[in-house]
């Protein structure tokens, strides 16, 4: 694909999202920006429009409907001539496990994550089984392949939406110039933790080795040039996931423990709260996240649990 390219970005108002659109924007193409908050997304827009972006437009939409998501790609076509690329990146989490994570925060989880990916896929394919070409990068995670404590919801979702990439690369192999990519990073420093709803007492944090939306959005954008059908971003990602498929009794034994160290924030109780599952808490999207040096963390949590003792 040679530039300007039309980009639409979902979840462009904070980390991942907001690093592609930063990424594509710094490539020169179009980029067109979605999330359900319209303050932060237009800062984000501004920042495309600094860093080089042929146009930088914004659709507040939310991707759980999907008549918001069908007027998003109208709108775009009323504005461009076609869509390029996708990528899809709107996502949340609720900590907390399956029967403590209220109904309506668990089916805002899934709507999200699960529901918007099929809603944003359904009008991207549409268009690009039209055009015959077009690129879809999906976010998944290595939460996608696993299973893990106090993230019922989650992990559901993830798992949904890495069968919902197979599907529709199975679906759309007619068609040589219309690409499907699955992109699953593990820990990625963005504010996606602090965001999250959480029914566990704890905050969660991203577990190391963590990488930066940066780093995670440029491979997002990469995708559009050289297209894979499958992404995992740190080498973890593949021991975590050998674990779980060769060694399922000592994975189920030790993830435990693991988990609450690595990947949680001990050291101060939380919640119950909702956090921006059912509605957008914008003053929260930033690309990165505040939870600093994630080995700190673990030392933290270390001090934390002697003491609790
Ligand atoms: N951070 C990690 O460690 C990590 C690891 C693996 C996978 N991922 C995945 O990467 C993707 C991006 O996560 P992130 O860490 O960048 O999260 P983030 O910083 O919290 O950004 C999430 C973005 O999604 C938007 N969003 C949330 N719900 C939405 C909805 N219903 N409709 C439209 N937009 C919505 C948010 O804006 P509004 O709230 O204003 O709508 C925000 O722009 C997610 O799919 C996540 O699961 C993240």
């Amino acid at each position: 694909m040679s530039g300007p390219r039309v980009v639409v970005v979902t979840g462009a108002s904070s980390g991942i999202g907001r690093a592609a659109a930063l990424r594509a924007s710094e490539k020169g193409d179009h980029v067109v920006l979605a999330a359900r908050g319209a303050g932060s997304l237009k800062e984000a827009a501004d920042e495309c429009r600094d860093a080089g972006a042929a146009s930088a437009l914004v659709v507040p939409a939310d991707v759980g409907d999907d008549a918001a998501v069908e007027e998003l790609f109208a709108r775009v076509r009323r504005t461009h001539p076609g869509v390029d690329a996708v990528v899809h990146a709107a996502g949340v989490v609720a900590y907390g496990r399956t029967e403590d994570v209220p109904a309506e925060v668990f089916e805002g989880v899934l709507r999200t994550n699960l529901v918007g990916s099929i809603n944003v896929s359904r009008h991207a394919i549409r268009i690009f089984r039209a055009q015959e070409s077009g690129t879809l990068v999906l976010t998944g995670s290595v939460i996608g392949h696993i299973a893990v404590p106090s993230m019922s919801p989650y992990v559901l979702s993830k798992w949904g939406v890495r069968a919902l990439a197979r599907q529709l690369q199975v679906e759309n192999r007619d068609l040589k110039d219309v690409h499907i990519s699955y992109v699953a990073p593990g820990g990625v420093d963005t504010p996606i933790y602090e965001q999250a709803a959480t029914y566990d007492g704890f905050l969660g944090r991203p577990p190391p080795p963590v990488a930066s939306p940066e780093k995670v959005g440029r491979i997002a954008v990469r995708q559009l040039d050289h297209p894979r059908a499958r992404t995992q971003v740190n080498l973890s990602n593949h021991v975590i996931r050998a674990g779980f498929t060769v060694v399922p009794h000592v994975y189920d034994l030790l993830v435990g423990p693991l988990f609450r160290f690595v990947a949680m924030d001990g050291t101060k109780r939380v919640g119950p709260t909702e956090g921006n599952v059912l509605a957008s808490v914008e003053e929260g999207n930033h690309v990165r996240g505040t939870q600093g040096n994630p080995f700190a963390g673990i030392v933290r949590n270390g001090i934390a649990a002697v003491r609790r003792r």
